[in-house]
C-alpha cells in the first residue's frame, strides 16, 4: 500500500530494520512525526510520553522537536531473560542519542503516575492505550485518559495514535484470528467514534481525529521490518493478510484540556 504523506524528520532514519528493532508497533518514527506535528511542540516543551517501550520514539521527539520528554512505562521487558524494566532500554537509547539532558525515563504507568496536577505542556502516546483497554477494560482506559487530563495544563494537547478497527462488522473469517488469547485485537481495538467518545467522556475537547491516511502502509511496513513479524508470519502478518483492509486500521486523536 503506497504512502500518502511525506515524513521529512523520520526520513533521516532510513534503516527501517533498525527503527523497528527499537519501536514496537506499526508506523515507527513516521507515526511519531504524524502525531508530534499536531502537538505544537517547541524547544523545551514539557512532554509526557506514555508507554515508551524502548523509547526510540521518545528520543525522536526530543531530538527532532527539542521537547523535554518524561517517558513512562511500567512493564518489564517480556523478552529479557534478566527481566529488566523497559525503562532501561529507554536509558540505553537516551545515551546512544546523547540526549541525557532532554529525556527522563520513569517506571510508572497511567493511571497511577504521581505527577502534579497540570505539570505537562503536552502528552503523547502511541500503541499503548489500546493494550490497557484489551487487558483491563474500557473503564480503566477512561480512567487512564482522565489521568492524562489531570496532569496537563489547561490548553495543553494530547496526541494519541493506536491500532483501531473500522466501523464495520468483524469479518467472520477474521474473527478466529483476532478474538483468542490475552490482549486479542478484538478486545484492544475500538472504532474512532468509540475512542472520541472516551476522550470526551473524561472532559477533553477533541480537535482532530480520524483513521490515519497511511494506516495500511504503516501496518505493511511493520510486517516487513519488525523482527517478531518476520520470524512469525503466522501471527500479525497472517491476521493482516486475511483482513485485507476490511477491519483493521490505525487511528489518532488530538485533544485539548479545556481552559
Ligand atoms: C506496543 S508498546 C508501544 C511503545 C512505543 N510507543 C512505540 O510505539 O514504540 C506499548 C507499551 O505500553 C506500555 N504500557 C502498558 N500499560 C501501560 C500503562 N498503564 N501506562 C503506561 N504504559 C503502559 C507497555 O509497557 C509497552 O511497553
Amino acid at each position: 500500500m503506497a504512502q500518502t504523506t511525506d515524513y521529512p524528520k523520520a526520513a533521516k532514519y532510513p534503516d527501517l530494520d533498525a527503527v523497528y528493532a527499537e519501536c514496537s508497533g506499526p508506523g515507527g518514527l513516521k507515526l511519531a512525526e504524524f502525531i508530534a506535528d499536531r502537538l505544537d511542540l517547541k524547544p523545551g516543551t514539557r512532554l509526557l510520553d506514555i508507554g515508551t517501550n524502548r523509547g526510540y520514539q521518545t528520543c525522536f521527539l526530543a531530538k527532532e522537536y527539542g521537547a523535554f520528554v518524561v517517558g513512562i512505562d511500567p512493564w518489564i521487558d517480556p523478552w529479557d531473560a534478566e527481566k529488566r524494566p523497559m525503562v532501561e532500554h529507554v536509558w540505553r537509547n537516551v545515551r546512544a542519542w546523547s540526549i541525557q539532558d532532554q529525556v527522563v525515563p520513569i517506571r510508572v504507568g497511567v493511571p497511577d503516575t504521581g505527577f502534579a496536577d497540570r505539570f505537562f505542556d503536552a502528552a503523547y502516546s502511541t500503541t499503548a492505550f489500546e493494550m490497557i483497554r484489551g487487558i483491563q477494560g474500557e473503564a480503566k482506559y477512561r480512567e487512564c485518559l482522565a489521568e492524562v487530563l489531570r496532569v496537563l495544563r489547561p490548553g495543553a494537547l494530547f496526541g494519541l495514535g493506536e491500532p483501531m478497527h473500522l466501523d464495520v462488522e468483524l469479518p467472520e473469517d477474521l474473527a478466529p484470528l483476532v478474538t483468542e488469547g490475552a490482549a486479542a485485537w478484538a478486545d484492544c481495538f475500538a472504532t474512532i467514534g468509540e475512542t472520541v467518545d472516551a476522550f470526551e467522556s473524561v472532559g477533553f475537547d477533541v480537535l482532530e481525529s480520524g483513521y490515519a491516511p497511511d494506516a495500511r502502509a504503516w501496518w505493511d511496513e511493520f510486517c516487513r521490518h519488525d523482527a517478531w513479524c518476520r520470524a512469525h508470519p503466522e501471527e500479525d502478518p497472517r491476521r493482516l493478510e486475511v483482513d485485507d483492509g476490511r477491519w483493521v486500521s490505525f487511528g489518532y486523536v488530538i485533544a485539548r484540556r479545556p481552559y
